[in-house]
């Protein structure tokens, strides 16, 4: 009776939980598996136009609370990410996946968008505005006039369904600054949140992590309130038909739940799956449902959004 399937962009998915960039998608062999699993789907690795063989080593560190990372964009080049989806796209044709992408300027970003706008690619394009662009500038996504200008001029020629990967903001004007811009584009869905940036761990005396002297994106538990209220902030501010995608500090059925509480209706895993392989989709949809069947709901409709507050 209980079904935890959703739809993005008007595409049905079985199961509303699926990897978070970064996570499992870097090869095709770790996208299959992936898609084998329990989850929804799948994004790949952001892709940018070339390969990158991203920062050296150790760029990865798992830490009591979630993880630490400083991987500089390694990934395969689009024409690794796309080919394998065309060939999926014909194989699976019921089935729709994601491809998160990013150019290393804004001039690369439209060249790669392009390129998927002129190909036969028929699924979801995430468009990663939570990067370093520009040395010098912030990420994009918090550098605003740039984020609306690139926006402005992706929507010109793309005509696909898009949405964007963004970092968490912290500020309440911040939350209705980036929302007023948003809420001008035919965006299809956000997705809140990347990593929280430059955090420091540090074990004995030394950082873990080598890149940045041990600066690097912090994920898991530590971030679930933040990714909540950026879930919840963005729900509560943009046009319905701009839907929500939340990651950030799942780890069992209940985060889950609590991020379509707040308004998510898809959702993402990125930390815990790192460290507990594809079992987990099984583990957090198994514990979802029981939630679900406790108290009464049958379909993500039914609780999606209905936060409640304290009058
Ligand atoms: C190793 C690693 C690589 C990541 N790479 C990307 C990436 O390429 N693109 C992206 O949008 N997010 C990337 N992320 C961020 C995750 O997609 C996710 O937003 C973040 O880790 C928070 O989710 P979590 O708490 O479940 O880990 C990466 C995260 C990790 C841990």
């Amino acid at each position: 009776m209980v079904s935890t399937k959703t739809q993005i962009a008007g595409f049905e998915f079985d199961n509303c939980l699926m990897n978070a960039a970064g996570v499992a998608c870097m090869t095709i062999e770790e996208l299959e598996g992936v898609k084998n699993s329990a989850a929804g789907t799948f994004v790949t690795k952001t892709a940018t136009l070339d390969f990158r063989q991203g920062n050296t080593e150790p760029r990865y560190q798992d830490i009591p609370l979630g993880s630490i990372n400083s991987m500089g964009l390694p990934n395969n080049g689009l024409d690794y990410y796309l080919d394998y989806l065309l060939d999926l796209q014909e194989k699976e044709p019921n089935r729709t996946f994601f491809l998160s992408l990013v150019g290393m300027s804004p001039e690369e970003t439209h060249t790669i968008l392009k390129k998927v706008q002129e190909s036969e690619f028929r699924g979801l394009t995430e468009l990663n505005l939570s990067c370093p662009n520009v040395p010098g500038k912030p990420q994009i996504a918090y550098d605003f006039e740039t984020t609306d200008r690139i926006l402005a001029e992706v929507f010109d020629y793309f005509t696909k369904p898009l949405g964007i990967k963004l970092p968490p903001y912290f500020d309440i004007v911040h939350f209705d600054q980036a929302a007023a811009i948003f809420n001008k584009y035919p965006l299809k869905f956000v997705n809140c949140v990347n990593s929280i940036g430059n955090g420091l761990y540090i074990e004995d005396e030394s950082v873990v992590i080598r890149p940045k002297n041990g600066f690097g994106g912090i994920g898991g538990e530590y971030i679930k309130p933040t990714a909540l209220a950026n879930v919840h902030a963005f729900y509560q501010r943009l046009n319905p038909q701009i839907q929500i995608i939340g990651t950030g500090g799942v780890l069992t059925g209940r985060d889950a739940f609590e991020h379509i509480l707040c308004g998510a209706s898809m959702v993402q895993v990125g930390t815990t799956l790192h460290k507990e392989g594809v079992g987990a989709f099984d583990r957090i949809t198994n514990e979802l449902k029981t939630i679900m069947e406790e108290k009464g709901y049958e379909s993500l409709e039914d609780f999606r959004g209905k936060l409640r507050y304290i009058d």
